[in-house]
């Protein structure tokens, strides 16, 4: 493929045509095709002319499909050699149709949807002329500060996995050059961006190339395995070197160990930001290390366009490597189809009809659904249809249910949960709808009308939460509670002395302190997305059983993040008992456990767990180990338990974890059904980075956990012979 390439485009180009090849520009660059004016605005900001543009090689956040063939019918007739742009944009979970965000969809423990997410965002995407998404993002996240943990399935390297593989084969299918419906995928943030000291974003990351390889790559991996088009650069150092600039890691590790033979673009602007980092003297040494490190696409600067000429010309940089960048670019290209169709799956007509259709918007509504997760519930939920509501809060009648990276999404016409919640009550004047409050103001005007609304209430529901702009990129948070004016709203219901029902709509595990203590029942929305009112509602009314299992541990405060479950013991670990000993791994002032566990979620029903059993205590590295339970719904309503399997190796030559996911089935019972699971344990998931980072596993003796989450399980033990 590269020979023919090769021989057609790169030995025809200019070094100046080459190299403009590997520049991303953003939409406003595009924005009146045709208008050969003198270019003003950002080309001039950054001192770029018509000729870069016009031998560009893609082009971030155009979307629509006569756009787009505007764009790229201009883009062609400009462009000497007829080379078609890429068109990329940042298609997180969904396109116009909005999922849930992602870090709701891990809590769905729901591959096979979020596969489904992502093939109806890609149908959406294709149809209006999008070629590459920048998606998945399968950073592990333990730091609920950070803004940008709503963009992650959350702090498990196992389940981070399962959903980048998902994620990766909906994007792309199995024929992406002729199933026009599909988009490339660019699995991010390459790497470890997700440690980012503090929770603070774009803050510094520092950790051994051991935790690197044990916790933080293996979903990288799993998106490189599962065949992703692209790697994005993550914005962060890693072992002291932007990893824009790091070529052990990009070269090294993803192209030579790993074999990815792909695409990679920078982050936007972070080949000039190792300027800042204080890695680069200036642009031109940045574009050096860049190139050096295998970065193909200089996402929005011109350090590539401005510095790689010079770079070449004074033999630093040897013009080959241009071209294995320029070939990678033309071969993905090729993939898609471009060079024969540049217009691919674009078609304005189809785009009116499969955009925001009502198949895609059940779809959403039903992960939505799966995404929940009820963290308490005394006595409270279900409602029913004949109980007075008083539905009180700012995300009562509120669009902004989408999330951070809902671009095309619309506010407008996300469906609200008050208006759901008045459908499946006996009338519409059983769910009494009042504001309450703002996301963080309140006013005593505001008090008076929601204890008016709540005045003949059989029971209160508060919807509540975080504004979406108060996470994703950039929008670190150091106090993790609920605004004040909101945590005051729930104060004054609660005086009321009605039962209390919190709906929670947010982008990270917050701090529940005012708001778990306080609620009779607390159902965790995050941002549900299109149709997060309906599904909602159904949950709310129990027309749908809660089957959501946090994937991200709630801490019980700030004050404890980190916090994750599958940490190490430590040499003095705090005792299950209670103790007067001082001297022991805790706080003084706050327990250790987080608030509410990874894993953990309720039902309305009740599930038992019966006669866990192994098929042998002496396991054979060649003989896989049986698991097996019985899983009984010993309540009255149908319900979906996620079984989980953790495994804890009691000794290993570097420490390890108290115990590690890894498996999980879902099961749906009816009442008083009971289904035996079983799990097969392999020795290759025994295996562990050793000191001198060897992947083995040892002999010796673990414990098999099974249960309903990370802290409510049995357990039993074998030893690898
Ligand atoms: C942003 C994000 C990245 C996104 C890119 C393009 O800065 O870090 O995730 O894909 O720019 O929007």
């Amino acid at each position: 493929m590269s020979e023919h390439l090769y021989n057609k485009y790169v030995k025809n180009m200019t070094l100046e045509e080459k190299i403009a090849q590997l520049l991303q520009l953003a939409a406003p660059f595009y924005d009146e095709p045709g208008d050969d004016s003198e270019i003003t605005g950002p080309m001039e900001e950054l001192g770029i002319g018509n000729d870069t543009k016009r031998a560009a090689g893609s082009v971030l956040g155009i979307a629509g499909a006569e756009k787009m063939m505007a764009v790229q019918k201009e883009h062609l007739a400009s462009n000497r050699l007829g080379i078609p742009l890429l068109f990329m944009a940042d298609i997180v979970h969904g396109f116009k149709t909005i999922f849930p965000i992602p870090l709701a969809i891990g809590c769905s423990w729901n591959p096979e949807l979020a596969e489904l997410s992502a093939e109806i965002a890609a149908r959406e995407a294709a149809v209006s002329g999008l070629h590459v998404t920048f998606a998945p993002m399968v950073d592990l996240v333990r730091d609920g500060r950070w803004g940008r943990v709503m963009e992650s399935t959350g702090e498990d390297t196992y389940l981070n996995s399962v959903f980048a593989k998902a994620f990766v084969q909906g994007f792309q299918g199995d024929d992406l050059e002729n199933d026009m419906t599909r988009v490339a995928a660019c699995v991010k943030h390459f790497a470890a961006y997700g440690l980012a000291e503090g929770g603070r974003d774009y803050n510094t990351v520092d950790l051994s190339e051991r935790q690197l390889r044990e916790y933080y790559l293996p979903a990288y991996k799993a998106a490189v395995d599962a065949g992703v088009e692209m790697v994005m650069t993550s914005f962060n150092i890693v072992d002291g070197i932007p990893a824009t600039g790091n070529r052990r890691l990009m070269r090294g590790l993803l192209r030579d160990e790993w074999g990815f033979d792909g695409v990679v673009i920078s982050d936007w602007a972070a080949i000039k930001e190792m300027i800042a980092h204080g890695a680069a003297e200036d642009d031109k040494e940045a574009a050096f290390k860049a190139i050096y490190s295998g970065v193909d696409i200089d996402m929005m600067t011109t350090s590539y366009v401005k510095h790689l000429p010079e770079l070449v010309k004074e033999g630093l940089v040897d013009e080959a490597l241009i071209d294995e960048a320029v070939l990678r670019i033309l071969k993905l290209k090729e993939k898609l189809g471009l060079f024969e169709n540049p217009m691919r799956g674009a078609d304005p007509e189809l785009e009116k009809k499969i955009v925001y259709s009502d198949e895609h918007r059940q779809v959403s509504r039903k992960l939505a659904e799966k995404s929940s997760v009820l963290l308490k519930n005394e006595g409270v939920l279900p409602l029913q249809a004949n109980q007075r509501v008083a539905l009180i809060g700012p995300f009562a009648d509120s669009g902004d249910i989408l999330g951070w990276w809902s671009w095309q999404g619309s506010k407008e016409t996300a469906v609200k949960l008050g208006a759901s919640m008045q459908v499946l009550s006996a009338s519409p004047d059983h769910v009494v709808i009042a504001e309450g409050s703002g996301i963080h103001t309140i006013s005593e005007s505001q008090k008076a009308e929601a204890i008016k609304a709540a005045a003949d209430a059989d029971v209160i529901v508060l919807a509540v939460g975080e504004a979406s702009e108060m996470s994703g990129e950039g929008g670190s948070r150091s106090d993790i509670r609920l605004p004040q004016a909101q945590l005051e709203l729930i104060r004054v219901m609660k005086e009321l002395g009605k039962p209390l029902a919190v709906v929670l709509f947010n982008g990270r595990p917050l701090d529940l302190h005012g708001v778990y203590d306080v609620a009779d029942a607390v159902l965790e929305a995050w941002f549900p997305g299109s149709e997060g009112g309906a599904a909602l509602a159904d949950l709310l009314y129990g027309k749908v059983n809660p089957s959501g299992r946090l994937s991200m541990s709630f801490p019980y405060s700030v004050g404890q993040i980190p916090v994750y479950y599958n940490a190490y013991n430590t040499g003095r670990p705090k005792p299950e008992e209670e103790t007067d000993n001082r001297y022991i791994s805790q706080y003084i002032d706050i327990p250790n456990e987080p608030l509410l566990p990874f894993g953990f979620g309720l039902s309305y029903t009740t599930f038992a767990y019966e006669g866990l059993s192994l098929s042998s205590e002496v396991m054979a590295a060649d003989r896989p180990l049986e698991v097996k339970v019985t899983v009984t719904n010993t309540g009255n309503m149908a319900g979906t338990e996620t079984v989980q399997l953790y495994i804890r190796d009691i000794s290993g030559e570097v420490v390890r974890p108290v115990k590690e996911l890894k498996d999980f089935r879902q099961v749906g019972l009816a009442p008083g059904e009971s289904k035996e699971v079983v799990f097969r344990i392999e020795e290759t998931q025994l295996r562990y980075h050793h000191s001198d980072l060897s992947f083995t596993s040892d002999p010796g003796r673990f414990t098999v956990y099974v249960g309903a989450s990370s802290r409510e399980v049995q357990k039993a033990g074998f030893r690898l012979a």
